[in-house]
């Protein structure tokens, strides 16, 4: 039997609840184990945590343009892997034609998120149309391919040798955040049967242990006339997220979660009106993540703690790096202009480092760790 040394002291001048009512003056910096589900420290400092005036040796933020990555192609086997560890393998992929054959994964889940564009999406399950906003879960093992209406771009993120789950709601009950009944599901509907009559050959590209195998059928594998079960092809657009928000305290990242892996959780930003109470932190406190890797992919609005990152840009703070907010949103510490954020992101948390690959360093914006510095 295991447990953390948790022993709550109180040493000079402290708030007793977290992430408000801090000392005048002072800037509130996290230390946490288990995200911010373990013990926890919280220190006030009289100066920001990020006022580094150098930065040097290997541990750093990144962030990275995915819309320069190089992937286009057909075939979501042909995206620029950019992060992956032994539980995680994010992709991106930008499609601007049609799949002529078919896909499997032998080696995890599939999590699409649909950043830009339309398509038709036909699988095992049936045909589901797909558009921006849109994340899919797609079981391992499962054919699909994608008749692309709008040149797409798409965020994939593999859950290796695992599965994808919806997160515990505790006390906040099973229709929060969005409730289960939202989930669509394909259907066997006029234009899945419609494609079945495209019975030339098909090739169905398995990947496995990251190698693609190809498997010809003489006809069309999607000849499915109906199905029963538990297990599916699900999709939800982060418009149907309905996020908790608190006006007396600032929530952590974690309270976003839409979507648990193995060892990675997936998280959303979605609007949601600022804290108003007078002692609550109106930014994002500052943090170390020790336990996680963090990484965020901005998907459309304003990212209200971040200078200088666009839609379809991705960062990553390894564990030990200590962030947040960005010299501007700082000074909004206590007092917003605007009522609400105006977000969409999508933050992968992953208990173990993340590798970054060739693709994703050849899209690195260098200038990252500058941009905490006042102006
Ligand atoms: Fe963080």
């Amino acid at each position: 039997m295991k447990r953390y040394i948790s022993l709550p002291r109180v040493e000079g001048q402290a708030s007793r609840q977290a992430h408000a009512d801090l000392p005048a003056g002072t800037y509130e910096r996290e230390m946490s184990k288990e995200g911010f589900f373990g013990p926890a420290a919280l220190f006030h400092h009289k100066h920001p945590p990020t006022g580094w005036v150098q930065f040097e040796g290997p541990l750093r933020p990144h962030a990275f343009d995915l819309n320069k990555v190089a992937a286009d192609g057909a075939s979501p086997w042909r995206a620029a892997q950019v992060l992956r560890n032994a539980s995680v393998r994010v992709r991106y992929w930008h499609a601007k034609a049609s799949m002529d054959h078919l896909v499997r994964n032998a080696d995890g889940d599939d999590l699409l998120f649909v950043h830009r564009g339309a398509a038709e999406f036909f699988c095992d399950y049936g045909h589901l149309s797909v558009a921006a906003g849109d994340y899919v879960v797609v079981p391992r093992g499962t054919m699909w391919r994608m008749d692309v209406k709008d040149p797409l771009s798409v965020l994939l993120i593999e859950s290796v040798n695992g599965s994808y789950q919806l997160p515990d709601k505790g006390l906040l009950g099973g229709h929060a955040i969005f409730d289960p009944a939202m989930l669509d599901t394909p259907t066997l509907d006029a234009a899945f049967v419609a494609q079945q009559s495209d019975d030339r050959p098909w090739r169905v590209l398995v990947k496995r242990h990251d190698a693609i195998s190809t498997v010809t059928y003489p006809f069309n594998p999607l000849d499915a006339v109906g199905w029963h079960g538990d297990l599916c092809v699900v999709r939800i657009n982060v418009k149907d997220i309905r996020p908790i928000a608190s006006h007396r305290y600032h929530l952590p990242p974690s309270a976003h979660t839409t979507f648990v892996g193995n060892r990675f959780v997936v998280c959303t930003f979605v609007p949601r009106p600022f804290e108003t109470d007078p002692g609550a932190l109106k930014v994002p406190f500052f943090h170390n993540n020790d336990d996680y890797d963090e990484v965020i992919f901005y998907h459309a609005g304003n990212f209200f703690s971040r200078d200088n990152i666009g839609p379809g840009m991705m960062t990553l703070h390894p564990c030990g790096f200590t962030h947040g907010p960005h010299p501007k949103a700082l000074q909004n510490m206590l007092v917003q202009s605007k009522p609400a954020t105006d977000e969409y992101a999508v933050m992968i948390d992953a208990r173990d480092s993340l590798e970054i690959t060739e693709a994703a360093a050849a899209v690195e914006w260098g200038g990252y760790v500058d941009s905490w510095k006042a102006k």
